[in-house]
């Protein structure tokens, strides 16, 4: 202590204090002790940059019904950077436009926009099965040697390693009650969890965008990271993981778009609010985005 005059007993024991406030000190036995040792069993491969992904968990994000000023105000207060590039004294060759014509994909690809409008009316339960066997089902198996016969599905994944998951929020599904289900790929079933399904929740967990609440389901995407993390060791593979979960969304839209519903997706969520309830660790599976849709408004 001779060479730490400035320090007394009572300033280090404030001090602790502090670090433990901040979760930087944990006291054996405690609940975030306990996370911490899963993080470390569950993360190590992809440490110390991996923590972003915990980093960003639950942010702080502006209500969509303040008013425009008061979002406005959240802005740089400089200009927004200009919307397309143009390689300068580039030589430029005009290109032919397409016709979309009567080729329903290419009709589907330019049909498809974000709603957050929705008639009352029921989705069907053939919708919902369809939308999640043409997203998320297993379509056949690929034998990758030593790796293991993996599944393939409508969207590719980095090594076939397919760590997305996803969950059903139904709200106003025909011919299924309520609640909120675990899909299972591999055999196209529906494994119905112990948690709540209503419309407040559903607002909830979309940062409470209360539009999303008037949706007829939510499909929420999570990811297993282990499936990734086993076969690619190196923590840029976790960007194969949130790659992915946009191959899906996009898939979901489309698929919706096909069918004539209104399908959006959010990626402001309140991530612990929702794996509370999915009873998901947040660590070694955790939430990433939420697609929904619910019938086109009355009115279109
Ligand atoms: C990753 C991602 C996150 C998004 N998050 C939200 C969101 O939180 N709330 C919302 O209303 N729309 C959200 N959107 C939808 C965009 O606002 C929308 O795609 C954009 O305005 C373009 O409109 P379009 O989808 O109809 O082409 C999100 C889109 C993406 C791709």
């Amino acid at each position: 202590m001779a060479g730490f005059k400035a320090y007394s007993q009572s300033s280090v024991g404030r001090a602790i204090v502090k670090l433990i406030a901040g979760q930087l000190l944990l006291q054996p036995g405690s609940a975030e002790w306990a996370r911490d040792r899963l993080l470390q069993s569950s993360w190590t491969a992809w440490l110390p940059e991996g923590a972003f992904h915990f980093m960003t968990k639950d942010a702080p994000y502006m209500r969509a019904d303040w008013p425009l000023s008061r979002r406005l105000k959240l802005l740089p207060t400089t200009p927004a950077p200009p919307r397309f590039k143009r390689v300068r004294a580039a030589p430029v060759i005009r290109l032919r436009s397409h016709q979309t014509g009567s080729d329903s994909f290419f009709q589907t690809l330019h049909a498809r926009r974000t709603h957050r409008e929705f008639s009352r009316a029921a989705l069907s339960l053939q919708d919902v099965s369809t939308l999640l066997q043409t997203t998320w089902g297993v379509q056949g198996y690929l034998d990758a040697g030593a790796y293991g016969m993996l599944p393939y599905k409508t969207s590719p994944s980095g090594g076939a390693r397919h760590p997305g998951e996803v969950y059903l929020m139904a709200l106003r599904v025909d011919g299924l009650e309520r609640g909120i289900y675990h899909y299972q790929a591999h055999n196209h079933r529906l494994a119905r969890l112990p948690a709540a399904a209503t419309p407040r929740l559903a607002s909830a967990y979309c940062a409470h965008q209360s539009y999303f609440g008037k949706a007829a389901a939510l499909f929420i995407m999570t990811a297993v990271f282990a499936r990734t993390m086993w076969k690619y060791g190196r923590a840029r593979a976790y960007r194969l993981v949130l790659l992915e979960a946009g191959h899906l969304c996009q898939t979901f839209c489309l698929t919706a778009t096909r069918l004539g519903l209104a399908p959006f997706s959010t990626a402001a969520l309140k991530d612990t609010l929702i794996e509370n309830d999915l009873g998901l660790d947040g660590v070694s599976e955790s939430v990433l985005y939420v697609a929904g849709v619910g019938p086109l408004p009355d009115r279109q």
